[in-house]
């Protein structure tokens, strides 16, 4: 942790408001966190979790539903769709490919430690399968080349 006492302030802080453990208030420590510490690790949601008196689950939970919080410090997050209708289109075939351009560890995370690849099971875009995200931002009808250029782009 890079700044425990601002930490343990932000924590503080919402623990202490009406509701602590809603989602909308969790999401605001979370973010404040996050700006702190450019991150939201695990320790630290561990810390947070206790001092909410919630499970570290659900703070894990909340950083996978928004994009733009992350657990550690990398710079990307490619996220590859691995349900049935990508699935049937390939998305396997690209997972692969991220997985032997970046050569990622078991947390996902790549040999340099700047881009973060993680799977979901449907991104709700079935329509223009196979899809995945980088940093968010939805890029439908991947193709293994177009994916390749991606990560060159990303790599610089
Ligand atoms: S299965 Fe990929 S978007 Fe639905």
């Amino acid at each position: 942790m890079k700044n425990q006492e601002a930490v343990t302030e932000i924590i503080e802080y919402y623990a202490g408001q009406k509701n602590p453990s809603e989602q909308e208030n969790l999401t605001a420590m979370l973010r404040e966190i996050q700006e702190t510490e450019g991150c939201i690790s695990r320790e630290v949601q561990e810390m947070a979790a206790q001092k909410m008196g919630i499970k570290p689950g659900v703070i894990s939970c909340i950083i996978r539903l928004y994009p733009s919080l992350k657990e550690a410090p990398y710079a990307h997050e490619i996220l590859i769709c691995t349900g049935d209708r990508c699935g049937s289109k390939n998305s396997k075939r690209l997972l692969e490919t991220v997985k032997k351009e970046l050569r990622p560890d078991k947390n996902g995370l790549s040999a340099d430690k700047r881009i973060l690849l993680v799977t979901r099971n449907c991104l709700k875009q079935c329509r223009t399968s196979p899809n995945l995200m980088i940093d968010g931002k939805l890029y439908p009808a991947m193709t293994e080349e177009k994916l390749k250029s991606l990560i060159r782009e990303l790599c610089c």
